[in-house]
């Protein structure tokens, strides 16, 4: 029951009505008993700072941002952790009594969803396709899994200059290259874990993919962290290649768990989230 001592969570972004994360953690409250509420809230690019001027005086308790608002909100918070500083985009901010934090929780699930499917990572050679927001998020976390990473991004210098900037960071070898069918023969011939972290075969594309079936094969895991539609082409095409697959909605429900443990210090109920992240997809959410 929602009352006078009910905390306030949100997510906040333009659009915002088909957003999951509403589900997912209201669903998590509720199981775990918390006296806690989850709402979205649309904000208009030109409203972003009132609306953190908001969360401050109406003591939000933790919010997610999304799109557009993952990089803009950077200059209306106090401090940053070091993935968040890193990626430069936020999806999570705590309200630490008054001080606002953010967070970049995208690249830890990622990484979480790749190893709950069962990889080990450690070793293995793993091309990551998509250096935009959520591929540097993912490339942060990667490069400290003692892994063998190659970066390929349709912008070229974009993967060459995240791939040295980890490579300096964590020094670690990284390669980082342009896009194509040929780069991507090269890289994915003797790897391990292909990762789509780029945009391609999102919906209204459902009918493109960044690789072609040829390339796919068995032994390889195929992630693609596209989550609309659930099933993108590539996730089709690598399951009847026989590679094994992660679907993108993994990833969500571990970056939403992610932000869970932040804002509440204590494990998230994920198979409750998952369950009604399945159940609201199944009513057409998203
Ligand atoms: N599952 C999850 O939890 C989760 C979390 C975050 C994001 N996502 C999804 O991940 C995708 C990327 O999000 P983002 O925030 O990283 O977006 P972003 O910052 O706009 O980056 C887009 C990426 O896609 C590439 N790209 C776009 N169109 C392309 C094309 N036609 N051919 C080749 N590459 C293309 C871009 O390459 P250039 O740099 O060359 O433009 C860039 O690497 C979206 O579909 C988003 O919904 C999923």
């Amino acid at each position: 029951m929602i009352a006078g001592t009910t905390k306030v969570f949100c997510v906040i972004g333009d659009p915002i009505e088909h957003s999951l994360s509403p589900a997912m953690h209201n669903a998590a409250f509720r199981h775990l008993g918390l006296d806690a509420v989850f709402v979205a809230f649309r904000v208009d690019r030109k409203n972003l700072e009132h609306a953190v001027k908001g969360i401050r005086s109406l003591g939000i308790a933790g919010v997610n941002v999304t799109m557009p608002h993952k990089t803009a909100i950077i200059s209306y918070l106090d401090e940053l952790n070091k993935e968040a500083e890193f990626v430069g985009a936020v999806n999570t901010v705590l309200n630490a009594e008054g001080k606002l934090v953010g967070f970049n929780t995208d690249g830890i699930g990622a990484v979480r969803a790749l190893k709950e499917s069962g990889l080990t990572l450690k070793g293995k050679k793993i091309v990551l396709i998509g250096a935009g927001g959520a591929g540097k998020a993912i490339a942060f976390q990667l490069a400290q899994e003692a892994c063998e990473l190659r970066i390929l991004n349709r912008d070229g210098e974009k993967a060459k200059q995240l791939a040295a900037k980890l490579e300096r960071k964590f020094n670690t070898k990284i390669l980082g290259n342009s896009l194509s069918q040929a780069t991507l023969k090269e890289c994915i011939k003797d790897a391990d874990v292909l990762i789509n972290a780029t945009s391609v075969g999102m919906q209204p594309n459902h009918n493109q993919t960044p690789v072609d079936r040829e390339l796919l094969k068995p032994g390889l895991t195929v992630m693609d962290i596209v989550y609309n539609p659930v099933e993108t082409r590539l996730i089709r095409e690598a399951k009847s290649a026989g590679a094994n697959v992660v679907y993108g909605t993994e990833m969500l429900i571990f970056q939403g768990a992610a932000s869970f443990e932040i804002w509440w210090k204590t494990p998230a109920p994920v198979d409750v989230m998952r369950k009604a992240l399945s159940d609201k997809l199944c009513r057409g959410g998203a």
